[in-house]
């Protein structure tokens, strides 16, 4: 584990019971409010891009925290997934379970062009649901999602596992919890 890997995991904490009685929530709140811990979550993610990339397509909301910074540091354009009612334009829209219920992502049916070099950020994978949904919105235009980097990956919930069989593309995690 590097510096910033280490940095990072200092900086999430654990919220026990939340949202629900058994559930450890990582809250990422003190990780964005430090600086530093900030930036090397920001970097890591950047150091996760396996070549060019025209396009980072970030998921609302906490997905855009990261997406945003990575986007402007690889020098690629920024592309909003949404949750419904939000985006003004046409959408596509993909249906998933969530750990916590069931959610709907969207896309503007014009934000990607076939060949377009895609990566995915997100703050966590969990079931994989949201990362799943994102990798078809994407694959429905014809890009080419070239990898899947998200911060935390919460390892016991077998997410990765999900998006293989989904045939989601290669993915990352800057740390396991
Ligand atoms: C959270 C998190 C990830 C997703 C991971 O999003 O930010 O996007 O869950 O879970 P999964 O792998 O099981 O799909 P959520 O929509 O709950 O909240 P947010 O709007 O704060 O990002
Ligand atoms: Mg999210």
């Amino acid at each position: 584990m590097n510096a910033n890997q280490q940095l990072i995991l200092d900086l999430i904490r654990d919220v026990p019971d939340w949202p629900k009685p058994g559930v450890v929530f990582k809250d990422i709140t003190p990780l964005l409010a430090d600086p530093r811990g900030f930036a090397a979550a920001v970097d890591e993610l950047v150091a996760l891009a396996p070549g060019p990339i025209d396009i980072v397509v970030g998921m609302e909301a906490r997905g855009f925290i990261f997406a945003a910074p990575v986007a402007l540091k690889l020098g690629a354009g920024f592309v909003p997934v949404r949750k419904p009612g939000k985006l003004p334009g046409k959408v596509h829209e993909q249906s998933f379970a969530l750990e916590y219920g069931h959610e709907t992502l969207t896309i503007h049916t014009d934000a990607l062009w076939p060949g377009a070099r895609v990566m995915v950020i997100d703050d966590v994978l969990a079931t994989g649901g949201t990362v799943g949904a994102t990798a078809a919105l994407i694959k429905g235009q014809g890009a080419e999602l070239v990898h899947v980097a998200v911060l935390m990956e919460l390892g016991f919930l077998e997410g990765r596992g999900r998006l293989v069989e989904l045939g989601a593309g290669t993915l990352s995690a800057v740390v396991t919890v």
